[in-house]
This record gives structure tokens, sequence and C-alpha cells, in this order.
């Protein structure tokens, strides 16, 4: 299928991932159904979708005037298949459980034209895992969104073993067109290629945490301003092309040997989890929060982050 036949899309799963990819196909001028198991989920995922457009209305990235067609184009349903007996492009964002998925997509299949794509958004599972029980398995691909997905650019279309190129090259054109950052991955390797950048990177910082060579916000303000920095505007191999290869390979054989190479998940790391810190939602993490941290306090948190995080996609990638 080609992208001028996409005409409407399907988002299976209103939570934290599901209610932000539907805002952004809405934004871009596309009828979206919604769909979740209960009413009770969905009032809640619209009201974030409202609040997330007036956020980006603040940013000066959405114009008063586009929120409510935009919003008109939104219908939610509970019954699988009018969420998706109609639609030409669908979008799996259910729980990361793969019985689970793997049911979703053998009833997905059986439910919407033979003509539509069915991604899913999954972090860690193989697209060729989850549409085993598929028939037509060329028209299956992964579209692996980074939260929030309303706003972080990049979006991994990862092929399985049967996906064909028509899939994936119709899904990058989609997400393109929508204004997002969409990179084709070829390998189904576990990870893809963005999260086994950042466990890598995440290794070390933890590591520098433990042995106390900086206190954690200093940690983070170096990141923020030198290679998050540099890596938000140029990436990394155009970074290493501009500083001079020579030199790169000097500091690569300096410093390698000496960083952190264990495959065990940090001490630092398992001990917070181990003792209920998992981070702003329980009071504590690498840093402290107040330890009655509410709700309240947890969606100021949320909302303060878009905020930084739309003055960056707006310098950065909003082309509209
Ligand atoms: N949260 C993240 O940071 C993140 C990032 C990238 C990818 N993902 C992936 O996106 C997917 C969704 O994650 P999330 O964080 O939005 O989860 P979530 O728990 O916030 O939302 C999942 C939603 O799916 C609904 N649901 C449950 N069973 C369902 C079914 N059978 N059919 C349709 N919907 C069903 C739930 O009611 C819930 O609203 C997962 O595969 C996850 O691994 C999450």
């Amino acid at each position: 299928m080609k992208l001028g036949h996409i005409k409407t899309i399907s988002v299976l799963g209103s939570g934290i991932m599901g209610h932000g990819i539907a805002q952004t196909f809405l934004i871009a001028g596309y009828p979206v159904l919604l769909y979740d198991l209960k009413e009770s989920i969905l009032e809640p995922a619209t009201a974030r979708i409202k609040k997330n457009l007036d956020l980006f209305h603040d940013a000066g990235l959405v114009k008063k005037r586009e929120i409510a067609p935009a919003l008109r184009k939104l219908t939610t349903t509970t019954e699988l298949r009018a969420a998706v007996e109609d639609c030409d492009f669908i979008v799996e964002a259910a729980p990361e459980n793969l019985a689970l998925k793997q049911d979703l997509f053998q009833q997905v299949e059986s439910l919407c034209p033979e003509h539509a794509i069915i991604a899913s958004n999954t972090s860690s599972l193989r697209m060729t895992d989850i549409g085993s029980r598929v028939k037509r398995k060329e028209r299956l691909v992964i579209t692996h969104w980074f939260n929030p997905p309303h706003i972080v650019p990049t979006v991994e279309v990862v092929k399985g073993e049967k996906t064909s190129e028509v899939t994936a090259d119709t899904t990058v054109a989609l997400l393109t067109k929508i204004g997002k950052l969409p990179v084709k991955i070829n390998l189904e390797l576990p990870g893809f290629l963005v999260n086994r950048i950042q466990i890598a990177v995440a290794r070390e910082v933890i590591d520098l945490y433990e042995k106390g060579v900086a206190s954690a916000e200093d940690i983070d303000k170096a990141i923020k301003g030198s290679i998050g920095f540099r890596l938000a505007s140029i990436g990394m191999l155009l970074t290493m092309d501009l500083g001079g290869l020579d030199v790169w390979l000097k500091v690569y054989e300096n410093v390698i040997p000496k960083i952190q190479s264990s495959i065990e998940a940090p001490k630092a790391l398992q001990g917070l989890v181990s003792q209920g810190h998992y981070g702003i939602k329980t009071g504590k993490g690498f840093y402290d929060y107040a330890l009655d941290f509410s709700k309240v306090e947890l969606d100021e948190a949320v909302r303060k982050r878009d905020e930084e995080f739309l003055k960056r996609l707006k310098a950065l990638y909003w082309k509209q």
C-alpha cells in the first residue's frame, strides 16, 4: 500500500504511548480511532490529548484554531471491530506482553481490511514473534516511538523477517508526513538501535555515580552541556567526523579499556529498585524528591519536562 491510500488511523491502547501517538496523527490531519478496554480509560486519555495540545499551543507549535478540528477527528471506542474495520494504518500500543500482543494481532487481522498495515509499538519484542499467528506477515512492522511520543521526534521502524519493503517504506513515508523523524532498521536486534546506545551510556553513567566521581546533578549537568548538546544537533558519527577520526581513535584506545564493561545490572540501580525507590513516582531515585510526592506534583514534573522538550522540538525539528 502507498502513502496516498492511508486515510484513517487506528491506535490500540490509550496509555502513556497510545494517547500521544493518536495526538500526533490528529494534529497532522488524520482521523483517528482510539481503542481501549473501558470508557473509564479512554476518558482520561482524551483529556490528556487536550491538555497536551494546549501545551503545544502555549509553546507556539500549534494555532488555537487547529485544536478543535483536530479533536473532532478523534473517535474513541471499546469495540475492536469498530476500531479497525475501516482503517488503513493500525498502531498497537497495548501492554508489553507477548501473548497479549499475539492474540490482539490475530484478532485485528481477522477484522481489518486486507491492505491495512499493522504496526506494534513494542519496546523489546520481535515483530516476527508478535505476528507469528498472522497470515499476511508482509504488512506487519514495528514503529517504536519514544516517550513522550507526541514530542520526541525519532520513531524506529523495524522490519520483521517477513515485513515487505513496501510496508516499511510506506510507514517511513507516513511518519515523515506527520512530522516525525523515522529511522528504518533492517535487523531485529534486541533493543533495536537507540536503546542499545542508551543502555551503553547508562552503564557508564551509573558506574561514575557509584564511584562518586561527581554528584548526580553534576553528572547530568556535564552530559546536558556537552555530548547531549552536540548529539541533539548533529548525532554521533558526524560529531566524530568533524572532530577528526585520528583524534577519536587515540581517545577511544586510551579510554575503552578503563570504562565499565560488566553485563550485570549496576549495584546502585539494583539497590534503589530493591528498596522501592523507583524514581520520581516513589519520591526517590538518583535524586531525592518530596517524600509525599503526590499525583499532582508528578503531573507538574511531567508538564515541566514537556515544556523543556517542546522548546527543543521547536528549535530543532518542528516544520509546520
Ligand atoms: N512507556 C514508555 O516509555 C514506552 C516507550 C516506548 C514503547 N513502549 C511500548 O508501548 C506499549 C504501550 O506502553 P505504555 O507505556 O503506553 O503502556 P500503558 O500501560 O500506559 O498503556 C497500555 C494501554 O493498553 C490498554 N490495553 C490493555 N489490554 C489491551 C488490549 N488487549 N488491547 C488494547 N489495549 C489494551 C490498557 O488499558 C492501557 O490503557 C508497550 O508495548 C511498551 O513496551 C512504551
